[in-house]
């Protein structure tokens, strides 16, 4: 986590008496992961956070497997893919495993329950829209080009403006961090890290909210892929004070800092998170491999132990023939690369790039979803061909 961070009244001492206004005493909660040696935070409710009138199934966020029938690369067009529902229930699942689930959702509605995923961090990457991440440690304002860490646990209501707006979901089942050798023994970010503390924006206004009223508030919990409606009497953001380390936060991939080099990085030099199973990237505009002899597009690789999938933002990409939205899959075994053709137009280009791309590598396997069929372009397979 980027530091101790504190918002609103806190007590000077944890676990005593703490009345706020006219003598309201509050009630204190710990708001932890990994029982009690992980990161947490120390909230401070007008109202007992347990309440709940009542409770209800809803549905089943499960996603459904799609078997394409053979182990191959695929291009996703989810430029296809239909707006429909809000930043929650608008996710379509497209590659999940026991560890990560990818989803993307084009927002057209806005959200009219609150949301706690009981179990997994997600990490929400904002292609498109602006608006507030709102949620009972305090609002956090996003735009273009944000990724959104929520911990798991946090009651959120992303608000879009104008309810548009175009996202990639990571769900992970356990931490979402920064890579541990970007921090030293005291969780500080070293001098080498591609980003540091001041650019991963914190909660910065607590909507302390006392609404009351018997069941008025709505809550989705999902536990693992099941939703359950709770109906709380109390508004969830009702929280005046917390200190602590774990809270959710935006760090914009403009602000990470481009690597480059005389020759060839390969992708660990562009790690932003780290999660379970999986490792996210940032491909930012930046100089490429400035030597003269360099070949400045990747060179083929198997990836043997883990499958490759990349989000397309903005530019150009030179070394694919995609386009933005596209999504790639190179699971492991065959080889990936440059398209026919892209190593030779690389070579008289000029040393920048203007590509932007999310890259997610998982260590198990991923299995595509239902959504991804109809998204899935099969003339990819075609442009490594050399016509002779
Ligand atoms: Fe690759």
């Amino acid at each position: 986590m980027p530091s101790y961070h504190r918002l609103g009244q806190v007590p000077a001492k944890r676990h005593v008496r703490f009345q706020v206004g006219e003598n309201r005493l509050c009630c204190e909660e710990v708001f932890g992961t990994e029982g009690f040696a992980g990161n947490y935070s120390i909230l401070y409710h007008l109202s007992p956070p347990a309440q709940a009138r009542s409770i209800e199934p809803v549905c089943s966020t499960a996603p459904e497997p799609w078997e394409p029938g053979a182990h191959r690369h695929h291009h996703l067009r989810t430029s296809r893919l239909r707006a429909g529902g809000n930043p929650i229930d608008g996710r379509v699942p497209l590659l999940f495993n026991e560890q990560v689930t990818i989803s993307l959702a084009v927002v057209d509605q806005p959200q009219p329950y609150f949301y706690k995923n009981g179990t997994r961090d997600e990490l929400v990457f904002v292609h498109e829209g602006t608006g507030v991440l709102a949620t009972q440690l305090g609002e956090v304002p996003f735009r273009p080009g944000d990724y959104l860490y929520v911990p798991r646990g946090t009651i959120q209501q992303l608000r879009f403006v104008g309810n548009r707006g175009r996202i990639l979901a990571i769900e992970a089942n356990g931490s979402i961090d920064t890579p541990r050798r970007y921090r030293n023994e005291h969780g500080q970010l070293l001098e080498h890290a591609p980003y540091w503390e001041r650019d991963f924006r914190r909660p910065d206004r607590l909507e302390a909210r006392d609404d009351q009223g018997p069941g008025k508030f709505l809550v989705h919990l999902k536990i693992a892929d099941q939703v359950y409606a709770y109906r709380v009497d109390h508004h969830p953001f009702d929280v005046v004070g917390w200190d602590g380390y774990l809270y959710p936060y935006a760090l914009s991939i403009h602000d990470f800092e481009p690597r480059a080099g005389r020759l060839h990085l390969p992708p660990p030099t562009h790690q932003t998170f780290e999660g379970p199973g999986f490792v996210v990237c940032s491909f930012v505009p930046r100089q490429l491999d400035w030597d003269p002899e360099a070949v400045p597009v990747p060179y083929y690789h198997s990836n043997l132990d883990s499958d490759e999938v990349l989000y397309y933002v903005d530019g150009d990409y030179g070394a694919r023939k995609v386009e933005v939205g596209s999504i790639t899959l190179h699971p492991r075994g065959w080889a990936h690369g440059p398209s026919t053709g892209a190593i030779d137009a690389s070579l008289s280009r000029p040393r920048v790039t203007d590509e932007l791309a999310v890259m997610v590598d998982t260590f198990n396997s991923l299995r595509l979803a239902a959504a991804a069929a109809e998204l899935d372009d099969l003339s990819y397979l075609r442009s490594w061909d050399v016509d002779r």
